[in-house]
């Protein structure tokens, strides 16, 4: 025990030797990005730019909410340059606390209306990078061997043939399990949204860090039924999963995945290059190349594939961006949520 502690101290002294040795990096040839979308888009971002501009990109992969919460530790002394990806509500938190910074990227006016008024919501500290419905996800094979229903409505969910067989995310780490909150509460109102949420806690088996964890675990037949973005369900098929994904015969919510610069970046010259290749569409298509993700990319001149959700059979609630992504309503909710339902007994 003690020699193998005592060797992992040589070790990482050597590695801070080895780091004090290397030839420091010049000022704008690297770049610190907290990337909140699937791990293969964040690194296939980071190749990608590399190739393109010579720039070292060192990512860092957190949640929506987590990243919000990093941003809010680094306030003094902030370490990221740019943040991309994650539902945008977290986004406008920031943008609102006066943690991230102005800037109007000239491809601005390539983008769908959607992005644009995120843009001008935030005072121009964020922008939409994409968009995507928020659904359930299930296993066909798993829902078949059970004698389960496919799930079709926010009410089948409560049925108490699915007790144990739902997962969905933490709202307060994810950005997707948030999205589900101000959608429910936008439907039914807030006291009704919370008595579902209560309900919906029965079936619950576990509530995941990330957002993405509840369909990789439909994938591998961990659980059969997960509150999901619908654009996260392709890729585990592709890579050989049974998954299906169908959006609430009642209605829902979309997300707009958004992109800030870091008020006190470091490398802010670096940072805006990134943020207006990030706009671009060979950027864009970095999703569907990686086989990533398949959200609606907000440059309108991006090519869309095929897995990308059609939004014109989707039932849609009037999301209120603005409402739901301010700091002190997202801060509410979330604290509702843990005091009435995370608190309660299985
Ligand atoms: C996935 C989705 C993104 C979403 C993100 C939110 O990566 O593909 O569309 O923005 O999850 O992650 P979170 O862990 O905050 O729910």
């Amino acid at each position: 025990m003690l020699v193998k502690h005592s060797l992992k101290l040589v070790s990482s002294a050597l590695l801070a030797g080895a780091t004090l040795l290397a030839a420091p990096a010049r000022a704008q040839d690297s770049l610190n990005i907290i990337c909140s979308v699937q791990a293969d888009w964040c690194n296939g971002l980071s190749t990608a730019y590399a190739r393109a501009t010579g720039v070292k990109v060192n990512l860092s992969l957190k949640g929506s909410g987590e990243a919000l919460a990093q941003l809010v530790a680094e306030r003094e002394n902030p370490k990221t340059d740019v943040w991309f990806g994650g539902t945008g509500d977290p986004h406008l938190q920031a943008a609102e606390q006066g943690l991230t910074l102005e800037y109007k990227s000239p491809l601005l006016s390539q983008l769908q209306p959607w992005a644009q008024r995120q843009a001008q919501q935030a005072g121009y500290k964020t922008v939409g990078i994409y968009s995507g419905p928020l659904g359930f996800g299930y296993n066909p094979e798993l829902l078949a061997k059970k004698k389960l229903a496919v799930p079709q409505s926010w009410a089948d969910l409560l049925k108490p043939e699915y007790k144990g067989e739902i997962q969905v995310a933490n709202p307060a780490s994810s950005g997707t399990a948030y999205t589900m909150i101000a959608t429910l509460v936008q439907l039914w109102g807030e006291d009704k949204a919370f008595d579902y949420l209560k309900a919906l806690h029965k079936n619950v088996s576990v509530y995941t860090r990330s957002g993405t964890a509840p369909i990789k675990a439909v994938a591998r037949g961990e659980t059969a039924v997960s509150i999901s973005f619908v654009h996260d369900g392709p890729p585990e098929k592709l890579h050989g999963f049974p998954v299906e994904t169908v959006t609430p015969s009642e209605g829902t919510g979309a997300e707009i995945g958004s992109m800030s610069i870091v008020k006190g970046a470091r490398h802010l010259e670096a940072a805006k290059k990134f943020y207006d290749w990030a706009l671009s569409p060979a950027a864009q298509e970095i999703p569907f190349q990686t086989k990533a993700s398949f959200q609606v990319p907000s440059n309108v001149a991006t090519k869309l594939d095929p897995n990308v959700p059609d939004f014109r059979k989707i039932k849609f609630i009037d999301y209120d961006y603005a409402k739901y992504g301010a700091s002190a309503e997202r801060k509410r909710l979330i604290a509702r949520w843990e005091k009435d339902v995370n608190s309660l007994p299985k």
